[in-house]
């Protein structure tokens, strides 16, 4: 029979007998399991830890602002952020291919992580938010690996050159114990319950290529989409929610104008395990809500759709 609590003090004096008084890096990336990491080994070391968080310009609205508020001016974190979107966006230029897209941005997180990791001194561990799914999902994947390197873009790991040794303290847990211990280190509720936000970010929720502009209208979309669900006591009676860029033109009118502009699909979904998933039965008039505030607020944007496919044989993202 455990509480957060002592399963926190548990891991602080596991963490501090396996660091001693050397230095461990994070990649955080502002979901629950990253996030979770680096308060737990804050409480335990201290300045000792420094995390990494790359902003790749795929993130939602504000999300980088808010990791930076919370961890580094709230918590005394030591964060370094690392702006990569123009890197990010120029790597992906004229790329349209799905895998190919999660590719890139995997590959291109490593690269800008592995150069940021070399500038700080010192370094002997590499802190990482492997949970106790990812441990059997490894296991069954590659057995005998002792190890599950897990980076949020699920690219396989970090180069050999970085010879660190690993801390993962939430290798035993399930997610809900660990939000659970999110809310006992004291990060916000909205954080810890925040719906799932795959790896490679708006880069799979914009259709084919992906470009500024289109990130930048679906960051409002998406923010506004959000909003009213919270509004409507709807955000935690789904799993996932989110909006989606469509490129492709519709036309509308405004006044006595024709305005001939993009389009953005909505998708909530509930589920268990995100094997399979239901369309969310969102009501009418939340969805009117959306679709009225997103056309009249978005400049670009024409026309909004609902997806009502259920997973499968549809999958959650669009790509
Ligand atoms: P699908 O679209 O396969 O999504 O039904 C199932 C769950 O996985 C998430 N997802 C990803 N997460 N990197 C991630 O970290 C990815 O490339 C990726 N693709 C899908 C998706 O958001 C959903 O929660």
């Amino acid at each position: 029979n455990w509480t957060p609590a002592q399963i926190i003090e548990d891991q602080i004096a596991r963490v501090r007998d396996q660091v001693g008084d050397r230095h461990v890096l994070l990649g955080l990336s502002g979901g629950v399991d990253s996030s979770v990491v680096a308060a737990l080994l804050h409480k335990a070391i201290g300045d000792q830890l420094t995390c990494v968080f790359v902003d790749n310009g795929l993130l939602r609205k504000a999300e980088g602002d808010q990791v930076m508020e919370t961890f580094a001016k709230h918590m005394g974190v030591k964060v370094i952020r690392v702006d990569a979107e123009d890197l990010f966006l120029d790597k992906l230029k004229g790329v349209d291919e799905p895998e190919a897209k999660r590719k890139i941005i995997g590959n291109t997180f490593i690269d800008v992580f592995d150069a940021e990791a070399a500038k700080i001194e010192g370094v002997d561990f590499l802190a990482q938010g492997t949970i106790y799914p990812d441990v059997i999902e490894s296991a069954a994947a590659k057995t005998g690996k002792a190890h599950v390197i897990k980076s949020h873009h699920n690219v396989g790991g970090l180069p050999e050159t970085m010879k660190l040794k690993l801390v993962e303290p939430l290798r035993e847990l399930f997610k809900d114990e660990v939000r659970k211990l999110g809310v006992e280190l004291g990060l916000p509720y909205d954080m810890v319950y925040r719906h799932p936000f795959p790896g490679p970010g708006l880069g799979v929720r914009i259709l084919g290529e992906v470009k500024k502009e289109y990130a930048d209208i679906l960051r409002e979309a998406d923010a506004i989409f959000i909003e009213e669900l919270h509004n409507a006591g709807w955000y935690h009676k789904t799993s996932q929610a989110f909006a989606v860029f469509l490129p492709v033109k519709s036309v509308g009118v405004v006044g006595d104008g024709r305005r001939y502009e993009w389009v953005i699909a909505l998708r909530a979904v509930e589920t268990i395990d995100f094997m399979t998933a239901r369309w969310a039965h969102l009501p009418y008039e939340l969805l009117e809500k959306v679709s009225n505030r997103i056309i009249n607020e978005i400049t670009g944007v024409s026309r909004v759709t609902y997806d009502v496919s259920s997973k499968p044989p549809a999958t959650i993202e669009w790509e």
